[in-house]
């Protein structure tokens, strides 16, 4: 059997950022991606609706005949992935902060955190501090408002500046030499990141890891991902025009954006 295209879903433009790394890694495989920016931002939403959103996307996306998805959103993953899960049996991958790889690397001991609350509040996130904190001590730094900017394709104005300067410098100052990128909006601002904190600080981001294990599941299924045309279909639940904007700079290029419910 073959033809399966992968689904992909995120609050926003966030999970383009995982996007381009799964593109990276299965050049061939369809893709289809969500951007529920019609419901964004997720980070200080309650899980319950984020679980809900999350599996409303999954039957569009699973009506789209995706056979794989990717919850390419940290908060999404902390709020709904067990649930999706339990209702799906086809591979389903999600997202967490890189607490691990950080507590590995850092050599002053002390890791920075950035992420939305959502993620930051979870179980899963505190489960994750558990196993591998112990390592490190770890800062955690909730960053509201950012992703707003984001989505407004603000990544170096005076606003994102200063907002971004005041979540970095707290953690800098308590000795943070590693600071994690703990949702999938923020690799947008790495290069603003990398200026803030200075060349020494090390920025760490799962988007690549992520496709990675996407690729290793995809495997050991009986579907083929790999033998489409390497296409890739945008819908949004908000403004499509505003995704449209945005896809040449964050995607590479320009594609029509459809608008679903
Ligand atoms: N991109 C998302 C994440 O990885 C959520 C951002 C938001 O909508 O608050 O957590």
């Amino acid at each position: 059997m073959n033809g399966r295209p992968i689904g992909v879903f995120d609050s926003g433009v966030g999970g383009l950022t995982v996007l381009r790394h799964i593109r990276a890694v299965l050049p061939r495989a369809d893709l289809l991606y969500v951007a529920d920016s019609g419901h964004a931002p997720y980070g200080d939403k309650s899980a319950a609706f984020i679980e809900a959103r999350a599996l409303a996307l999954a039957d569009f996306l699973l009506s789209r005949g995706a056979g794989a998805l990717v919850v390419a959103c940290n908060t999404a993953t902390a709020a709904a992935i067990s649930r999706l899960r339990e209702r799906h049996a086809l591979p389903i991958v999600g997202m967490e902060p890189a607490v691990k790889p950080a507590a590995e690397a850092t050599r002053s001991g002390v890791i920075g955190v950035l992420a939305t609350s959502g993620t930051l509040e979870s179980g899963k996130f505190a489960g994750l501090v558990q196993r591998f904190g112990s390592q490190a001590r770890v800062i955690v730094q909730p960053c509201p408002g950012l992703v707003e900017r984001i989505e407004a394709g603000d990544f170096d104005g005076p606003l994102t500046r200063d907002l971004l300067s005041g979540y970095v410098a707290p953690l800098l100052a308590q000795g943070a030499d590693t600071l994690v990128l703990g949702c999938t909006h923020y690799p947008f601002l790495a290069p603003l990141l990398r200026e803030l904190a200075g060349e020494t600080v090390s920025l760490i981001e799962t988007g690549e890891a992520v496709a990675r294990q996407l690729k290793r599941r995809l495997a050991e299924t009986d579907f083929s991902f790999e033998a489409g045309g390497g296409a890739a279909r945008f819908f949004s639940s908000g403004d499509p025009a505003r995704l449209e904007a945005l896809l040449p700079r964050l995607w590479g290029r320009a594609e029509p954006v459809e608008a679903i419910g």
